[in-house]
């Protein structure tokens, strides 16, 4: 039985939504890496060291931070990011159908590839709507993302943002 999993994705920024799979991840096996995978040829809107030290803040609060830690790799295979780690499973959340349809290919790939199983579980319902691309559309018109991130992530999009005041 493994007792290493990767908690993967792109993180720009991490939700709500994400620390819950993660502190369930961990719930569920003894070591957790999350891996911030990016294309160094897009730029994103937080850069990489500002999303893992957003998702370091976020899960130091976890009463199982001691066994998670967060790495980034640029450009690579899941899988091979797994070996590199010594990860034997990935796990994802699932929102819904959307989410469904595109996982499951990429999980299957990833067995086939490497062996490596990905286990989903459900998400919070809710955070089913609550994606790190809704949370940077709302917030750069202004909307308030308080209860969908973590209070240092509104904070740092307020901080990129500039001018945005909570809704009343
Ligand atoms: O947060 P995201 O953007 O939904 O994360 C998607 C991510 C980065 C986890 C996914 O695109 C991925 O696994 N990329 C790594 C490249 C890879 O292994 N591709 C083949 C998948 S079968």
């Amino acid at each position: 039985m493994t007792s290493r999993a990767v908690c993967p994705g792109s993180f720009d920024p991490v939700t709500h939504g994400h620390l819950d799979i993660i502190a369930r991840a961990a719930a569920l096996f003894n070591e957790v890496v999350v891996v911030v995978l990016h294309n160094p040829s897009k730029q994103g809107f937080f850069s990489v060291a500002e999303r893992i030290d957003l998702i370091e803040h976020a899960i130091a609060a976890s009463p199982r931070a001691a066994a998670i830690t967060v790495e980034s790799y640029a450009d690579r295979l899941l899988v091979d990011v797994c070996r590199e780690v010594g990860a034997g499973v990935i796990v994802k959340g699932l929102r819904g159908p959307g989410d469904y349809s595109y996982e499951t290919p990429m999980a299957r790939m990833n067995a086939h590839m490497s062996g490596v199983e990905t286990v989903f579980l459900a998400a919070d319902p809710r955070l089913e709507h609550v994606s790190s691309s809704l949370i940077r559309e709302i917030a750069t018109h202004g909307a308030d993302v308080t209860g969908m991130v973590p209070e240092v992530v509104r904070e740092a999009l307020l901080g990129k943002i500039g001018t945005l005041a909570p809704l009343e």
